[in-house]
């Protein structure tokens, strides 16, 4: 049943509407922002509350603190809210404080249309435990609650159940984002346009078992990249040179693909290096991979072979990369998946940060029709999960 949004809230004008953001955007070691695609994506919902005076009390992880406050110092809010403001072209005003009478005075001082931003959610040890008490102090400074937080939906947090939960009393709706995510991804999960193309990449076949298991019950071809194709091949007894594998998890391989059959494609050749670095010296090999050689991307003939595939797909849903892309010679199948992808007729969906990031980078997202926000939210969604962050939201009757 799909949830209720913000276009459903009889009125907002000058009430205090708790958004829930998934402002946990990539930081460069010096705490400055890599990616501001979190925060630009939730700036309809904002602008929406916005132009509708409502109180915006936005809230968000960012990052993983320990609890060492110099350490912590990058993880401020400080520059999203600064981003925030940017992009909104608007004052945005930043509380130092997550709750507490110093954020209850900010709040209180909030007049139609003002954004307030709390500072990162997990400075207070109650955000991870989930505590009910930490919980309903945030509770306290709104009537209404707003979910745009689809990236941190797979986690328990306060801010994503604890607290709709304390606020059963009050309208608890989704953002424009997270109503567009739920809608797309049901949408390939229960409707998908056949055929249907998984593209699945990256490190290990373990970070993706439930997602692989679930995509298989679906796809009518699975293309497999990135470093777990070794794990796979290793799995039906074929040579993988130095490449990184996964020896813990060769059943699990065998067992996905006896599941698969032939709709599991992998990589017919291989981008190899002699060491696994950008400025080692690379060859293409077809087949196996030789002694003393680490597969680092798929190759050409495969490119042209998952182009073929996404070329005839209706609907192409894309996780993990095809190689190490962020080193330049490593990068070809990446990039020619992203290409077919903006290049096909089919509802193309990507997911997660690393793909999402690619897609970026080659200039290509405005021409794919989805790019989550969503890394193990995306996963765990399309693994057929439920997301705990979605537990409390009305649902549209
Ligand atoms: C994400 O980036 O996946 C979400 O923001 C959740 O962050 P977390 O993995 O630190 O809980």
């Amino acid at each position: 049943m799909p949830k209720k949004t913000v276009y459903d809230l009889p009125t907002v004008h000058g009430q205090r509407v708790l958004v829930r953001v998934d402002f946990n955007v990539p930081l460069t070691p010096t705490g400055a922002i890599a990616n501001d695609r979190r925060i630009r994506k939730t700036l309809p919902t904002i602008q929406y509350l916005v132009e509708k005076g409502a109180c915006s009390i936005v809230m968000s992880h960012l990052g993983r603190p320990t609890g060492d406050p110099q350490a912590d110092a990058i993880y401020r809010m400080d520059r999203v809210a600064h981003r925030l403001e940017e992009l909104l072209g608007r004052p945005v005003r930043k509380a130092d404080e997550v709750v507490g009478p110093a954020v209850e005075r900010a709040v209180a001082a909030l007049a139609p249309g003002d954004v307030l931003v709390l500072e990162n959610l997990r400075f207070h040890p109650g955000e991870k435990a989930g505590d009910a008490a930490f919980a309903r102090s945030l509770a306290n400074l709104g009537t209404i609650y707003v979910n745009d937080a689809f990236g941190t939906c797979h986690n328990t947090d306060a801010s994503m159940v604890a607290v709709p939960r304390a606020m059963q009393d009050r309208p608890r709706v989704a953002g424009l984002l997270l109503a567009r995510e739920l809608e797309v991804l049901t949408h390939l999960l229960e409707n998908p346009q056949r055929p249907l193309v998984g593209i699945v990449g990256g490190a290990k076949v373990s970070d993706k078992i439930a997602f692989l298991r679930s995509l298989l019950g679906r796809v009518d071809r699975l293309l497999v990249g990135g470093a777990m194709t070794y794990t796979f091949m290793k799995a039906q007894g074929r040579s993988i040179g130095s490449s990184r594998c996964e020896n813990e998890r060769l059943d699990l391989a065998r067992e996905l693909l006896a599941q698969a059959g032939d709709r599991l494609l992998l990589p017919e050749d291989h981008v190899v290096a002699d060491r696994p670095s950008a400025d080692a010296h690379t060859r293409v090999v077809a087949g196996e991979i030789p002694e003393g050689w680490y597969g680092m991307d798929i190759g050409p003939q495969t490119r042209e072979r998952y182009a073929a595939w996404i070329r005839r797909a209706g609907t192409v849903v894309w996780n993990g990369p095809m190689g190490k892309f962020e080193d330049a010679p490593f990068a070809q199948g990446t990039r020619a998946v992203a290409h077919a992808l903006a290049d096909s007729q089919a509802v193309t969906i990507v997911g997660g940060g690393e793909t999402a990031e690619a897609v970026e980078s080659f200039g290509l997202d405005s021409r794919i029709a989805h790019v989550s926000t969503g890394g193990g939210a995306f996963l765990e969604f399309l693994s057929g999960s439920r997301l705990p962050g979605l537990e409390y939201l009305e649902e549209r009757t």
